[in-house]
Parts: C-alpha cells; structure tokens; sequence
C-alpha cells in the first residue's frame, strides 16, 4: 500500500487514542493529488485513516511538527524529522459506514493515509440518507454536505461549543432554518434567547415573544416553588425555612386554598395543594396584608379591625394602595397607654416586606411579577403554552434580553420545567421539541 497516492506515513507511537505518525519522504510537498483533487497534509483538524486488516481507523490530525535528524540520517530523512499526532475517533470498514469509538487500536509500523473525498463522504454521510438535514458544508472540503441526523439530534441532548466568535450562534440558526426547510413541517420549537439575537435571523420562522415587544413574554411568578421566588424575592440560598418564610408560606398557602376552587382548569381538592403547587395567588396582596399587620396602629388593643389610618386634608383615610403598592400610613402610637396602640411589637417582617415591595415595583421583572391575566380564573399556564406553540410559525423565540442578570437562570429554568413538565404530562396531546440555549450552548 505504500506505493499508494494516499500514503502518509507510520505510526511511531500509541498512547490511548492518541497515535503519533511519522511522515514519509514522499509526503513532504505538503500537497497531495488524489483523483485528481489536491490535499493539504498536515492540516489541524483533518482527518487520516488507519487499515488495520478489514478496518479502518479514522482520526483527526490534532499536532504536526518538525524536529533535527542526525547528520549520519540525513540522507534518508533530508527534511528532518517530521511527525504528527492524531486523535482516533471512529472505524470503519472498506465498504461500510463510519462508527464513532475505537475497538481497536493501531501498533508501531502501520501505515496511515490521506483521507479523500470519498473516504469523507462515508464519515459525514449523504444526503439522500433519510432523516439527515443539511445545515452547511465542511468547511475543509467544501464539495461535502455538513448533516445532522435529526432523530440523534432531538432524542438526546446536544451541545454546540466554541471560543468567542467562532459560529456558535450562525450555526444554530442554520440548524433551525435546516429543520424547517425539510420535511418536517409540524415541528415546533422553543428557543429561549438570552441576548436577544435570533430575531432577524429567523424573522420569516419564528414569532417572538419579548419583555417590551408586541407579544409580551409572561412568566407567573405562582408556578415558582417557594424557595425560587424566595431567592429572588428574599434573596434566600439556604433550604431552611426562617420564622419569616414560614409566614409568608402561610399566607400564600391560604390564598392558594381559596382559589383553588375557581380554577379555569377545575378545582383541586384542598390537601393535594402545598405551598409549591403552581396555584396561581396574589403577592401584593399579601404585601398589604403583612404591611398593615406588621406596622398598623389601632384605636382599640388587640384589634386589627379599628386601624388609626393617617387621614390627609379631606379627612380621607391614607390606605395606601395594594395594586400601586402605596403604603398606608399611621397614627403613629400614643404616649403613656393611650390609643392608637401599635398592634403589633413583632417586627420581623419588616426587610422581607420591604425587599417585596422593591422586587414588585422593579418593572424589569415585571414579566414574572405582573401576569396580567394569568391568574388562573380568566387564563391558565395551559393557555400560556397554548400561546407559545399554536401559532403558524414554526419556531417560538422567547426573548430573554433585558431580564435582569441575578433572575436570568430561574426563568431560563422555570420555561424549560413548565415545557417539559405539560410535554410529559400531556405527551398524549401534544408533541413538540424542547430546545433551549444558554450564552455558550444549545441543548436539545
Ligand atoms: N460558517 C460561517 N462562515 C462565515 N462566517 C461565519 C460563519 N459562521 C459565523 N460567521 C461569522 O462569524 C462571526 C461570529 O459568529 P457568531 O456570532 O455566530 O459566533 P459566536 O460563536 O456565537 O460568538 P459569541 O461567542 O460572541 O456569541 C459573525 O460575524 C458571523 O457572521
Ligand atoms: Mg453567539
């Protein structure tokens, strides 16, 4: 085989995967023709072929190098001693297709060769194979199809990795537009966008749902489990509870109870529902209610129903305002054991209800905290996704940019718990596929 166009070199040494060639005299042009198409030897990236009886080992040049010979060898080696390393990745035989994974591993002396065309059509596949969608062209033989097979690519979870400006995003949306311009026109994909940067790209495939655009991206801050809304609320990492959390549970629980009965989608039976139960409940509500209780003072000891509101010049009591999340004012306490009383000395609410109040009035989280009319009664998180995925284009972008940094994960997560949670829970009504990506990374 030596004599062969193809010959490169022999292998000098085997470390696991890692194979180091040593180049021959005939292969230092640097160029080779093969079928009358010229190859560059040596190129980072490409790949090489090891046979081994029936087999071949395929991999990818990872190192090249150059070193001195002796003076005594330089009639045999006259251009040094030139080498390099090669990462095994696959196997195949003469005729068959290529595997990924070695069974077995090449030894000193055998011969490794240039791989043409041909070789690399069998590697990367064709595109008459079903179920192969075609997302570009390898860039190091531009004659050959870069494809995906599709059935891989949706039943496991997959990653697109690279420095800073290498493709990662191009590729994605080359691999979206491939998915939609085969034959898989039923196919319905979420992609959550974190920088807002696929709009135009996929402008005629997708309809966008955004914090400030036509379609407003809803999040309900009531199908969090409490510990989620915590940490943003509260900023609260650890799992134990405190006596302030357990209040507010307390609360929220109760108006989930109450609710409970007029669900849009049915009523659920009071002890399945717990404070994590994705029932929908009214924070500012509960902002009020603690706020008063907290700091009201009362004309009457022990009884919140005689509160001393402040009054302003029309003798109109200030309330304050649950919805604008304007606070009530108070008489403030009497001296010497007269009214108003404070109700309460317990004043261990006081930095929850103000966090609470702040998270509430911050309106670029206004996505999870104002659900509009998701409250479970007029529109159900069934409708959201309803929303999301029955419209006529093929892709749903959901555009994460301008969400703040520190709320970025718990909405990323919480879209892909609520999609994958109503796909398995509702496989038997709905098909979709879930995709989703991060800054460096798309799964699927
Ligand atoms: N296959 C390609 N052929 C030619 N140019 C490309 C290709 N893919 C990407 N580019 C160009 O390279 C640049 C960076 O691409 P892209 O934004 O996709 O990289 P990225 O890996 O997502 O970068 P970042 O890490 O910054 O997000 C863009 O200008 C893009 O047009
Ligand atoms: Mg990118």
């Amino acid at each position: 085989m030596k004599s062969k166009a193809t010959f490169l070199g022999t292998i000098e040494d085997v470390n696991g995967a890692s194979v180091r060639i040593l180049l021959s005299n005939e292969s230092l042009s640097g160029l080779v023709y093969v079928d009358g198409q010229g190859y560059r030897i040596g190129q980072i990236g490409t790949f090489i072929k090891i046979p081994i009886g029936f087999t071949l080992l395929y991999g990818i040049i990872s190192q090249v190098g150059a070193s001195s010979v002796p003076e005594n060898r330089i009639d045999q080696q006259p251009y040094g001693n030139r080498w390099m390393t090669v990462q095994l990745v696959g196997e195949g035989s003469a005729n068959g297709n290529f595997q990924r994974g070695i069974s077995q591993y090449p030894t000193i002396g055998d011969e490794a060769h240039l791989v043409s065309e041909r070789d690399l059509t069998k590697i990367y596949g064709k595109v008459t194979d079903v179920n192969y969608i075609k997302i570009g062209n390898i860039a190091s033989s531009e004659s050959i199809p870069a494809l995906l097979d599709i059935d891989k690519l949706i039943t496991r979870h997959s990653t697109i990795v690279g420095s800073t400006g290498s493709g990662k995003s191009n590729t994605v949306t080359a691999l979206l537009k491939a998915i939609n311009s085969n034959n898989y026109p039923k196919a319905k994909i979420i992609l959550i966008d974190p920088h807002s940067e696929y709009h135009t790209a996929l402008e005629d495939f997708s309809k966008v749902y955004s914090l400030d655009g036509v379609n407003k991206l809803k999040i309900p801050y009531w199908c969090l489990s409490y510990n989620e809304l915590a940490l943003i609320l509260f900023d609260k990492k650890q799992s134990i509870d405190s006596p302030q959390d357990l209040r507010i549970q307390q609360e929220i629980l109760k108006q989930k109870i109450t609710i409970s009965q007029d669900l849009k989608s049915g009523s659920i039976p009071e002890n399945q529902i717990t404070v994590n139960s994705p029932i929908p409940f009214d924070l500012k509500q509960i902002w009020y209610d603690l706020y008063i209780e907290t700091f009201a003072t009362v004309n009457t000891k022990g009884d919140f129903d005689t509160i001393a509101y402040k009054r302003d010049g029309q003798g109109v009591e200030l309330k304050g305002n649950k919805e604008t999340l304007e606070l009530p004012e108070f008489i403030p306490p009497g001296t010497g054991g007269s009214s108003p009383f404070i109700f309460t000395t317990n004043k261990l609410l006081s930095s929850y209800l103000n966090k609470l109040r702040g998270k509430l009035l911050d309106n670029r989280v206004d996505f999870i905290f104002d659900p509009e009319d998701f409250d479970g009664v007029t529109k159900d998180l069934d409708d959201l996704l309803n929303e999301w995925v029955n419209h006529d284009k093929p892709i749903t972008i959901l555009d994460l940019g301008g969400v703040p940094f520190d709320t970025m994960d718990l909405a990323v997560g919480l879209i892909s718990r609520l999609t994958f949670e109503t796909m398995f829970w509702g496989r038997f009504r709905v098909k979709l596929i879930f995709m989703g990506t991060t800054k460096k990374a798309l799964i699927i």
